[in-house]
């Protein structure tokens, strides 16, 4: 039961970035120098994924041509000698037939977005990566779930604490500590309220799910927000098979939130040696021109 399929729903509206995502998907927003899809994409491709199925709305357009040749680019980068750059766009572009598209032809949640991919997937354990979770480590996190998927053989989520007031922005488990990083999940919410949340261990996106979460997905319920949730369809799945919680290592960056994207940008900027003392430096002068004003 290998993970060979990675599904990616890049469909929604996100909202909570306008106005810039209006003609764009928000995946499509660079940190630093590379838009968030393609540190997701990379992430699954280092963890031995075979095939990438992106599930598009909005800006596909875009994200295909992301993950295409461009010949005119790729010519003058070659006459001009600029070696450098031309290894990174022909890089990027996976071995033809890795990447496979799909459409949801309305954004009616992250659980119905999953789910227009069900044909493609088929019947084997899959993963889901949400791009706007931006996550920097050392192990990518999809593979460190792989890890755990080859022993626990169930799905898993990838989970991280919260602050108990921030609940409401995220699934939350209800979950018993079994080893090392690895809860088993006794229930799932979809953003409840602070307070009445069962616990403040959040779902971040990474997921290994098995098949039969289709078979939930497919009802179409709607949840929170009006939306069909997948919270609630591993709620149901969780009725005929075990679920599992793990603690990524890694900082996660809320990327489809301005504030989480901005902090992206600069702890992945941070690392870049040709851009970090500069950064430093005007960060500092801003600090001090607005502690003046
Ligand atoms: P989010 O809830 O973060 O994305 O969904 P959103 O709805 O685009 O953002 P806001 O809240 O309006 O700002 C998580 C992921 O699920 C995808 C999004 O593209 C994102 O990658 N998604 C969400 C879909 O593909 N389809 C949907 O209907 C909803």
């Amino acid at each position: 039961m290998k993970i060979r399929k990675a599904v990616f729903p890049v469909a929604g509206l996100g909202t909570r970035f306008l106005p810039a995502t209006k003609a764009m998907a928000k995946e499509m927003l660079p940190v630093v120098d590379k838009p968030i899809i393609q540190y997701a994409v990379e992430e699954a491709l280092d963890a031995g994924i075979e095939q990438i199925i992106f599930v598009t709305g909005r800006g596909k357009k875009a994200l295909e041509d992301h993950f295409d040749h461009s010949y005119e680019l790729e010519l003058s980068l070659r006459n001009k000698k600029k070696n450098d750059l031309l290894k990174q766009v022909e890089q990027l572009v996976p071995e033809t037939g890795t990447i496979v598209y799909t459409r949801q032809n309305e954004p009616l949640g992250l659980g119905h977005a999953i789910w227009c991919a069900r044909h493609i997937v088929g019947d084997e354990p899959f993963a889901v990566l949400l791009a706007d979770d931006l996550i920097k480590t050392k192990q990518p996190v999809l593979s460190q779930m792989m890890q755990r998927f080859d022993r626990l053989r169930a799905s898993i989520a990838a989970v991280m604490e919260v602050d108990k007031d921030q609940t409401d922005k995220y699934g939350i488990l209800d979950a018993d500590p079994i080893e090392d990083n690895v809860v088993r999940v006794r229930g799932m919410v979809e953003k409840p309220p602070p307070g009445e949340a069962p616990s403040n261990l959040a779902i971040i996106g990474r997921y290994i799910l098995t098949p039969e979460i289709f078979h939930f997905l497919g009802k179409k319920k709607t949840g929170a927000g009006g939306e069909i949730q997948l919270t609630d369809a591993m709620e149901q799945l969780l009725k005929t098979q075990p679920i599992f919680g793990y603690k990524f290592e890694g900082t996660r960056f809320d990327c489809g939130d301005k504030a989480g994207f901005q902090m992206a940008n600069i702890a992945f900027a941070m690392e870049r040696p040709e851009i970090r003392e500069k950064l430093l430096a005007f960060i500092r002068q801003v600090d001090q021109e607005q502690a003046r004003n």
